[in-house]
């Protein structure tokens, strides 16, 4: 038969060699028609049986990245989603069941569904070139493995591993995947894996078994001690009625501990009905979206490849090193060089500690340099000013670069909180000046807001989006007005926080509300993590750009004044220790309009923005305030939250908190154009 998908050829020693080549993307994934080609291949080796079967990639990106997700959005019913299980898990188990050895040979990465497959083949082997990457990431989407894995992991590796991989979701390299017996081995090159797979066929051998140890957790009088000890792990990350999967695939293990056809068959009825909750419905969602706003840019347009940053204090010095580990060529500036060698000495003493491979540390050292005066300015293709927060230091700064810069260079400014067209009207080419608004800390958070002023071009605006791309951020292009999109959403949120402490709640209780609904941590922790001088300063300008009421901020002002900034100085609204605020053991329930008030205000202010055309898309809000803030990834977003409640509650509920509360919760025309389906 002919196959759009895989192609089969067979050597002088017998072997098929089946390769995966997916038309139309540059990553493979397993769609239905992958499955079904498969199927067919298979049913035709079963009768011939080869020397062996190797399985593996033909395209250059790895082998194969998961299940292909956007075929789960189309799932109507329960029984449909069953079905579609029960169908790829009967291609798997046919796999299994070929008399001859089988390989899959694991280029890049292996995840999900795909290394589901692996599973499914007596060995894997992986070329360990220092990109590989194994996991079983599906709880990330609010299921878990449904084409066998969650029997064949417990299987092949032991309760313990397999459970920790797939109720983590994280990934595995190399030798850790080798160490636990995920990979039976691995090659320098890709002959030495093709060799390497034709030794493991031509000198059969038994596949890899766990130690007694590992296999005795899943005996039947064992499970029932382990199970409440796996719940209680769980239970520290992720609520049941937020995060159903994990607790989900501590019920199948316990249930079968992975014997016999019943446990594939509760997998089957088990991620069917994960796949209809509307967790998976908004993870799946949230991931679409990560991946349409890495999909942005202009791909004519050259990469950057050089990058200058003017300011070397928290943010500076960060943004340079992170931009020197993605591989670009950095230099550092700030008005004095003191602060620049300090703050190299520190960022390579960083990068000393993070990058393990001695290769690539000391090639990202290398390439984060000092330019203390800024004299390399003109060979930058991005400039990044990161100077304090004042615009006539920053106009001053920029009359003194503008006229330096080379052809085609970008300026960029990670201004918080001044408008774009206040800097570059002093410029004599504003359609070069961008924003590139990072959030702090650096490495750790996804999303930079991609700030496009009234004068800023096309060019400029998909080169800073470029940029972001090349260092792996999540680009969220936004129209430049105060506090953009994350901040000036953020901050009603977090000033409620304040009302309601100023009414007399305990901030414990306020953060448990927060906590409650799904955010990661409550408004009055996220405040002295940002930074109470930041709070207060951005907080100030959007509420008075915005005409908004504001609480009493003299508490606030006095905090700062002390020097209690938060968690940087050690106290702010908590007193902290390290990375955990001290928190008094309050008594006390969580008043009943609470949550709303907290969350809806916030989701007013998107509804605000939307209305405004502050970004493109309805969804971009809901993206940037889950990659940029942390908002609770299972519901979506604030807007999809909304959608899921109800506008027309929602609208109502915010009415009735005007009417106690004040106006502050007056429901935004914008919610009219919600009631429209998407
Ligand atoms: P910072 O105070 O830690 O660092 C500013 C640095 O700029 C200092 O090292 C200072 O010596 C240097 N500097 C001042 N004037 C200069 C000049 N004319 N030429 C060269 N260097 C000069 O400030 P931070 O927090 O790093 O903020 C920098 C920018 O990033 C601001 O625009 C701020 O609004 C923005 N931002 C800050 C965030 C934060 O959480 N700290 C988050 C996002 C944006």
């Amino acid at each position: 038969m002919t196959s759009t998908c895989w192609t089969r050829t067979q050597d002088n020693d017998g072997i098929v060699w089946l390769m995966l080549d997916r038309p139309g993307s540059s990553a493979n994934a397993l769609s239905k028609i992958v499955l079904e080609e498969l199927d067919t291949i298979l049913r035709e080796i079963a009768l011939t049986v080869p020397r062996g079967l190797v399985i593996g990639s033909a395209k250059a990106s790895g082998f194969i990245a998961g299940a292909d997700i956007k075929e789960f959005t189309t799932l109507s019913s329960v029984d449909e989603a069953r079905r579609l299980v029960r169908a790829g898990q009967s291609v798997f188990d046919r796999l299994e069941a070929l008399p001859c050895p089988t390989v899959a040979i694991i280029e890049g990465f292996a995840l999900g569904g795909g290394l589901e497959l692996a599973l499914a083949c007596r060995h894997r082997i992986g070329l360990d070139d220092g990109r590989l990457t194994l996991g079983l990431p599906e709880v990330m989407l609010g299921i878990h493995p449904g084409f066998g894995g969650t029997v064949r992991a417990v299987r092949l590796l032991g309760a313990a591993n397999a459970l920790d991989l797939m109720l983590t979701g994280r990934n595995l390299r190399a030798d850790k995947a080798r160490k636990m017996g995920l990979l039976d081995a691995l090659a320098r090159d890709a002959e030495g894996l093709r060799q390497l797979a034709r030794d493991f066929i031509l000198q059969p051998r038994p596949a890899h078994r766990p130690p007694l140890l590992q296999r005795s957790l899943s005996w039947a009088a064992v499970r029932p001690f382990v199970k409440p000890r796996l719940i209680a792990q769980v239970r520290k990350k992720a609520r049941p009625e937020h995060y159903p999967a994990p607790y989900a695939l501590i019920d199948l293990w316990a249930a079968h501990g992975a014997h016999g056809e019943a446990a594939y068959e509760a997998e089957a009825d088990s991620i069917a009905k994960l796949f209809l909750t509307p967790t998976a419905r908004n993870l799946v969602r949230v991931f679409l979206l990560q991946d349409a706003l890495k999909a942005q840019g202009d791909k004519t347009l050259p990469t950057p490849q050089r990058v200058h940053v003017i300011g070397a204090g928290v943010m500076g010095a960060d943004i340079a090193a992170l931009c020197a580990t993605r591989g670009l060529d950095v230099t550092l500036q700030d008005r004095d060089a003191a602060i620049v060698s300090a703050a190299i000495q520190q960022q390579h003493a960083k990068m000393a500690e993070r990058i393990k491979d001695p290769v690539r540390r000391d090639a990202a050292i290398a390439r984060l340099r000092a330019d203390a005066d800024g004299s390399t300015v003109g060979e930058a293709d991005v400039v990044i000013e990161a100077i304090v927060e004042r615009v006539e230091i920053k106009r001053s700064l920029f009359a003194t670069i503008e006229p330096r810069l080379k052809a085609g260079a970008i300026l960029a400014t990670n201004t918080s909180s001044i408008k774009l067209e206040d800097l570059s009207s002093a410029l004599h080419h504003p359609e070069r000046l961008v924003g590139l608004h990072f959030f702090n800390p650096v490495a750790l958070m996804p999303l930079v807001e991609i700030v496009r002023g009234s004068s800023t071009d096309e060019a400029t605006l998909n080169k800073a989006i470029n940029l972001a791309r090349r260092i792996d951020k999540l680009p969220l292009p936004c129209r430049s007005s105060p506090g953009f999109l994350v901040n000036r959403v953020l901050v009603p949120y977090m000033f409620e926080a304040m009302y309601a402490a100023q009414e007399g709640l305990a901030k414990e209780i306020i953060d448990r509300a927060a906590v409650d609904f799904g955010m990661p941590v409550g408004p009055v922790e996220l405040s002295d993590l940002v930074g109470l001088d930041v709070c207060l300063h951005v907080g100030s300008i959007v509420s008075d750009a915005l005409g908004r009421t504001t609480p009493d901020l003299d508490a606030l002002k006095a905090l700062v004044a002390a020097g209690k900034l938060g968690k940087k100085s050690g106290e702010g609204l908590y007193r902290w220790l390290g990375d955990k605020p001290q928190r008094a053991a309050v008594e006390g329930s969580i008043p009943a309009d609470l949550q709303d008030r907290l969350t809806l205000i916030l989701a007013n202010e998107c509804v605000a923005c939307l209305r405004e055309g502050l970004v493109e898309r309805e969804e971009w809000i809901d993206a940037g305030m889950i990659f940029g803030s942390g908002y609770a990834p299972f519901r979506g977003g604030p807007l999809q939250a909304a959608r899921d409640r109800g506008i027309d509650e929602c609208v109502r509920r915010l009415q009735e908190l005007a009417d106690r509360y004040g106006s502050r919760f007056t429901p935004d025309p914008g919610w009219e154009r919600l009631r429209q389906p998407r």
